[in-house]
């Protein structure tokens, strides 16, 4: 049968703050389309709770903003880029509001703001404890009346189409779009372009315990390493303070906003406020500094949990504050107006990724990369609170501005080659695959997790080495599933995350190693060429 073709003029892979801001912004001049792994509000963006940084209150500053994110980045960012990313936010959040997204208003100023880790101001406007949701519900209503732009959920890429993919065609490098599993239909589509957009989020599944969605296998950052792109800083692996602990509901994140409001930090049982005894800043802190304090108390004391406690705030704040976060916890018995919630890190964010400049070009002509999957230079070792949502909104509005400007010089796709699925058969083996996904995530949790050493980090790139073969061989033989497509990216992303925490010889941010305690005095991008 022959294989399904689709041509457009811009091709954006991912569906969340990244993906829909380039699409409404090329939408006026172009023919886009978005494909999406699952549904279209699958991704990170609808998980966001806490809300977006901007410089908003009378008193705050540009350079404060700038100098916080340089502070948590441990110096590792690129200072154009923040100064980008930071001077457009205020714009961004006002586009924001137009499109419809209803920030919670303040008393004197016309937003109200809150405060989260590492930010020496009040400047997180949000939408009560669920921001994301209402972000992506105005960004997927605005897209789907745009008559220029097709939504195709349930579409898996698998790999981008390059120049050896032509059929008589040889562009070396030259990005054409993407090959994809329609997961309806279970057959391979081709989909063309002139511009394509990787915005395909982070990497958080690769570990056994994240806040992340299931769909965040880090496929786009593996998608461009396979193609030729290099990636960067991929050891700087966020985990957040605090996510819920509960055996049932696995990945519940409780927002640093509740610090930020004046949580505590608590050991259970004692009560006694373990923050101050490790930073001056207490829950405070920057995320991997209170990470860090919480991992070392649980692994001191063989705790399962530490005591997140904001029960000493009056109960009505607390619950016109956090009013998810109150209902889904009544819900699980546990009263946070009364008592404490039992919290523990988890990974949460991937800081490293494709490079990309201001513009959010790849090292690919043709290829794009906006949001959670690249490295842009905003954040450094480690990033801070509220400034990922933002870079999504400015790099989305640049990466289309930039094709908008450039669109004559994108040359029309030429004639690519069908999905060949001739040699491959369906497989009899389904359980090698769900093993090796859990296999992956539970020794990147073990051994290249907060705190890491060179034997950890040289075992799982062992491990990693040993199930890539099995992978690849699974790969070859049988004919691909929407499971199978994330496998394959998340050992390629452990393999890339594993060989960049292993090339740096420091503790610097958010990778923190016993072999080497100190940071070095010249900051430095880990960068992995293919
Ligand atoms: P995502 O929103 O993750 O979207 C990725 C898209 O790519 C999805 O549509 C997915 O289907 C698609 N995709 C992936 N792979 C494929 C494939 N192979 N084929 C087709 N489509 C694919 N940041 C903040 O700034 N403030 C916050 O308060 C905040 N809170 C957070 C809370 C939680 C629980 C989490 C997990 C993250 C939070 N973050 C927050 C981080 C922030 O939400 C993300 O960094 C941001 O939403 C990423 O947006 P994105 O558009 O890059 O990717
Ligand atoms: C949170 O609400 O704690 C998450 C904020 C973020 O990840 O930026």
């Amino acid at each position: 049968m022959a294989s399904v073709a689709h041509t457009h003029d811009v091709l954006i892979v991912g569906s969340g703050a990244a993906g829909l801001t380039a699409a409404l912004n090329l939408a006026d001049r172009f023919r886009v389309v978005v494909l999406a792994k699952g549904k279209l509000s699958d991704g990170s963006t609808a998980w966001a709770q806490g809300g977006i940084a901007a410089v908003l209150e009378e008193g705050d500053t540009f350079e404060s903003h700038i100098e916080d994110t340089m502070i948590a980045g441990a110096g590792l960012n690129n200072r154009k880029t923040v100064e980008y990313v930071v001077e457009n936010a205020p714009a961004a959040i006002e586009r924001l509001a137009q499109l419809g997204v209803p920030f919670n208003e303040g008393d004197t100023e016309r937003w109200h703001l809150t405060r989260e880790g590492g930010h020496s101001h009040r400047r997180i406007v949000h939408v009560d404890d669920a921001t994301g949701w209402a972000v992506q519900q105005a960004l997927e209503k605005a897209a789907e009346a745009h008559p220029n732009i097709t939504l195709v959920p349930d579409m898996a890429a698998i790999d981008l189409v390059t120049g050896r993919h032509g059929r008589r065609y040889s562009g070396e490098g030259h990005v054409w779009g993407v090959y994809a599993l329609n997961r309806r239909t279970d057959r391979v589509e081709l989909f063309t372009a002139r511009a394509t957009i990787l915005a395909t989020g982070g990497a958080g599944r690769t570990y056994l315990y994240s806040t992340a969605p299931r769909g965040a296998t880090g496929d786009g950052i593996a998608m461009a390493w396979r193609a030729g792109c290099r990636v960067s800083n991929m050891e700087m692996m966020q985990f957040h303070p605090t996510c819920l602990y509960n055996l049932e509901v696995k990945n519940f994140l409780i927002t640093e906003a509740v610090r930020g409001e004046g949580g505590q930090l608590k050991l259970p049982g004692s009560g006694h406020r373990f923050m101050p005894d490790f930073d001056p800043r207490a829950e405070l802190a920057p995320r991997d500094v209170v990470a860090r304090a919480i991992d070392h108390e649980i692994k001191r004391l063989g705790l399962d949990y530490v005591h997140l406690d904001i029960s000493h705030r009056p109960p009505e704040f607390v619950k016109e504050h956090f009013p998810n976060i109150y209902t889904k916890l009544i819900g699980l018995g546990i009263d946070i107006t009364r008592e404490p919630i039992p919290v523990v890190p988890a990974q949460h964010y991937t800081c490293g990724g494709i490079i990309v400049d201001l513009k959010g070009r790849t090292d690919l002509p043709g290829l794009y990369a906006v949001g959670e999957c690249t490295q842009s230079g905003l954040h450094g070792a480690n990033r801070l609170a509220s400034n990922s949502l933002l870079e999504c909104f400015v790099f989305g509005e640049a990466a289309a501005a930039h094709i908008g400007r450039h669109w004559d010089e994108l040359p029309e796709p030429p004639p690519i080659r069908g999905w060949d699925e001739s040699r491959v058969t369906d497989s009899d083996e389904e359980v090698i695959v769900q093993h090796n996904w859990r296999e992956i995530r539970r020794f990147m949790w073990d051994y290249v997790g907060i705190v890491r050493t060179t034997k950890r980090l040289e075992r799982a790139h062992h491990r990693i080495r040993l199930l890539r073969r099995e992978v690849e061989d699974y790969y070859g033989n049988f004919r691909v599933t929407a499971d199978l497509i994330e496998l394959r990216n998340l050992i390629e992303v452990a393999d890339l995350i594993v060989r960049s925490a292993l090339r740096r010889k420091e503790s610097r941010g958010l990778h923190y190693t016993l072999d080497y305690p100190n940071m070095l005095l010249d900051a430095q991008d880990t960068v992995l060429t293919p």
